[in-house]
């Protein structure tokens, strides 16, 4: 069975179909998902899903971009959601200087912050970094990080990176980018990380793989990701599958 280590079903693009989406998850073999906030307002739909489904986990926290304007008490009822047993991890949290929208230092701020709270719950934290992988691996060093593990999700970093990433404990997630052509450092880096230490992921309604390249994305497509990762390291799918589930049941405290 696949565990996709990375989705949101809260996003309006499942609205019209989200349930009969999510219903069909055990007969296509994926065993296990875990739904990463992005925004306070996702958390309410977060919850719900968990306590519908037995294969839905989630995290709470919030994502670089939607951070600006947050508050303590935002971080006073991230640590109270946190407690529900199904929720996880702290994220997605972390630094976009793609889309660079918020503030750099805003999203350093509550980055760091978002870490703290990690370290006060004792839950391992889900990182998001594009195009600002130097201040990000920074701020993980500098709030010791390591102290709560995690994943790097989405990884698009170099080599010199992942082993950054590592040495800090982390594991490394590869999504649906690991299949496009263009994705050399991607493969690189999949070539380059143990596979005890890699987890699968959709990012789901995001970054569909090939071949449904540009089409809304969904759980059952991560078995794409399992082959092209099966592939780059000469292994069966079928022992990335299980592999990569081991690592993040042990990773989430499943
Ligand atoms: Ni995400």
């Amino acid at each position: 069975m696949l565990f996709d280590s990375h989705a949101h079903y809260d996003d309006a693009r499942f609205d019209a179909d989200r349930f009969d989406v999510l219903d069909k998850m055990p007969q296509n073999n994926v065993g296990l998902i875990m739904n990463a906030c992005a925004a306070m307002s996702d958390i309410d739909r977060i919850i719900e899903m968990c306590n519908r489904y037995d294969f839905m986990y989630g995290s709470v926290g919030v994502h670089p971009s939607d951070c600006e304007g947050l508050t303590e008490a935002d971080m006073e009822r991230l640590k109270k959601e946190s407690e529900h047993e199904k929720i996880k991890a702290i994220g997605e949290i972390g630094l976009d200087y793609y889309y660079d929208d918020v503030p750099r230092d805003v999203q350093k701020k509550w980055f760091a912050r978002q870490i703290e709270l990690a370290k006060e719950v004792k839950m391992p934290i889900v990182v998001h970094d594009r195009d600002a992988h130097q201040d990000t691996v920074d701020i993980m060093r500098s709030s010791s990080a390591k102290d709560v593990g995690g994943v790097l999700h989405c990884f698009s970093g170099s080599c010199d990176m992942a082993r950054d990433i590592l040495d800090m404990g982390f594991y490394i997630a590869f999504g649906g980018t690991l299949t496009f052509k263009n994705a050399r450092r991607a493969v690189e880096a999949a070539e380059y990380v143990p596979i005890d230490r890699i987890l699968i992921e959709t990012d789901s309604p995001y970054l569909a793989p090939v071949p449904e390249r540009g089409k809304r994305n969904d759980s059952t497509l991560v078995k794409y990701v399992a082959e092209k990762l099966a592939e780059i390291k000469g292994i069966d799918a079928a022992e990335v599958e299980r592999i990569t589930f081991e690592n993040a049941k042990k990773l989430f405290n499943i």
